[in-house]
């Protein structure tokens, strides 16, 4: 890494560098990248370096490797957002994704970019406008157009929560935070909570049966629903701004509450639908909560209205609710808090959760464990029903205590690692909370209905029983962190 751009220039830098898992191991200067923290999206962390903190000594610990850096002084006047291509597998690049992103790169201006892979990328300043939607200005910073491309924007702060309609189909938008801020780590005691957890993981007959419970049948019926492919509910977007994600929240906190939780609908900022936050209580004195989550917003594809979200993330929505319904059915109570959650604004770079995670921190909320379930259910024809757990964004840990109840419970899962990433676990794992998610493979993104029109539930390779069977993980860690009881088991001591 060079470390004097363009000699004589006093003005903040932003440094762009591979993910670096433990930042305060790589700092020499205290302070110079934990407090100048933008976050980590699709495997890079971004810092907003002040002009004393541009020594090379100060930073002397961090990776040099393809890291980049970009002179820019946040005002407020711009919004930054990090542009990120989806893991996808190779069958998805078609001809037909590639024009579109030709086509994107072009709108950006051709110049705009160059192709990156470890060397030093040039600073690009390049600020664009484009005729087809007057008024929008990018402000490139940089783009990297291979294989798992990404950008930085800087844009107009108004026009970042609609960025998403504009990008290429499997790209994704990640809003930055407006100002960087401290990096926060989840703290060790949390890191041994969990490994606590892991600790004690062994088969439970009584948990075996409760996950049993969870009904194929009834998630078929959730998800017609949900898609509107049964026509009853009459829904053609759940699309964050579409009409139809409020009568799927309205209908989803109706749904909880028949299982005994309470639900609010929470907004989070003005025009889009709202998180559905529902909740059971401790039946013992604690502070701790775990959390699990999906988000029931959805894409379409470009230019159409139709956004059913079958499996992103309708998938992840009825694992929840066949998770409550269990709930529900057995009349357990768990022993601390627990949350459930169906996230909307993650299509426009996690808005929803990125919004709750900040108001936990705010109240110092102890939340112990948090699953996000994003993408349960397509896997390439001919491979087996698997488990995905993220290679970049979460809490190892908590990945490693999926990865055992899933041998345990859902031993019919092949379970792997996968670069599929940021879903809305990521806005908890910045608060420094333990979190993870789980994802339909242990490899990229190959349903070819991926943010697309066509995301409907009955198609092939669209898998309800793996739905089922990673439903049935995320709910045995749920019941094995919260820890339960069943009605009448208090009769017994
Ligand atoms: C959070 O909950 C865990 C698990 O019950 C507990 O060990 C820990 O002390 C709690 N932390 C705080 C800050 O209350
Ligand atoms: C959890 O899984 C790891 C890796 O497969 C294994 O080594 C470990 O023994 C498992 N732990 C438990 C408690 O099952
Ligand atoms: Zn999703």
């Amino acid at each position: 890494m060079v470390f004097s751009p363009a000699a004589g220039v006093a003005s903040a830098l932003l440094l762009v560098t591979p993910y670096t898992p433990n930042i305060a191991t790589v700092e020499t200067t205290p302070g110079c990248l934990t407090d100048n923290f933008y976050g980590t999206y699709g495997g890079r962390s971004i810092f907003h370096l002040p002009p004393t903190c541009l020594d090379t000594s100060s930073i002397k610990g961090l990776s040099t490797q393809s890291a980049s850096l970009f002179p820019y002084v946040a005002n407020g006047e711009r919004q930054l957002v990090w542009l990120q291509e989806s893991a996808i597998d190779s069958s998805l690049v078609t001809p037909e994704y590639e024009a579109e992103v030709q086509g994107f790169f072009r709108w950006l201006g051709e110049d705009g970019y160059s192709a990156g892979g470890g060397q030093q990328l040039p600073v690009h300043q390049h600020l664009l406008s484009s005729a087809d939607e007057p008024g929008v200005e990018l402000h490139l910073v940089d783009l990297q157009p291979a294989g798992g491309s990404y950008g930085l924007i800087a844009i107009e702060p108004s026009l970042a929560p609609s960025i998403e309609a504009l990008l290429p189909r499997y790209w994704k938008p990640y809003v930055l935070p407006k100002q960087p801020a401290s990096y926060l780590p989840v703290p060790k005691p949390a890191i041994e909570h969990v490994k606590n957890l892991l600790e004690t993981v062994r088969f439970d007959p009584v948990v075996s049966s409760l996950v049993n419970s969870i009904s194929l049948n009834q998630m078929r019926d959730d998800i017609r629903w949900l898609t509107g492919e049964d026509g009853k509910s009459g829904i053609i977007s759940r699309h964050s701004f579409a009409e139809g994600s409020l009568v799927a929240a309205n209908w989803l906190k109706e749904r909880f509450e028949e299982t005994g939780a309470t639900c609010e609908l929470k907004t989070f900022l003005a025009g889009f639908a709202p998180n559905v936050a529902c909740k059971y209580p401790a039946s013992e004195d604690t502070t701790s909560t775990v959390l699990i989550s999906g988000h029931y917003d959805s894409r379409g594809s470009f230019g159409s209205q139709r956004a059913p979200g079958g499996n992103d993330d309708g998938s992840g929505t009825i694992a929840l609710l066949g998770i409550a319904r269990a709930v529900g059915h057995s009349g357990l109570t768990f022993r601390s808090n627990v949350e459930l959650i169906a996230f909307a604004g993650e299509e426009q770079g996690l808005y929803g959760s990125k919004a709750y995670a900040r108001e936990m921190r705010g109240k110092d909320a102890n939340i112990t464990v948090m699953i996000q379930a994003d993408m349960l259910g397509y896997h390439a024809p001919g491979e087996p029903p698997q488990l995905g757990l993220p290679m970049y964004i979460g809490t190892p840990e908590v990945a490693q205590l999926v990865s055992n109840m899933s041998a345990i419970y859902s031993p019919e899962l092949t379970v792997g690692y996968s670069a599929a990433c940021c879903s809305d676990h990521q806005s908890f794992h910045e608060q420094g909370y333990a979190s993870t998610q789980v994802f339909e493979r242990a490899g990229p993104i190959a349903d070819p209905m991926y943010h697309n029109s066509g995301d409907l539930s009955e198609r092939p390779g669209y898998d309800l029983s793996q739905i089922r069977s990673i439903a049935k993980v995320q709910f045995a860690t749920l019941l094995h962190a919260a820890g339960f009881d069943l009605p009448g088991d208090k009769d017994l001591n």
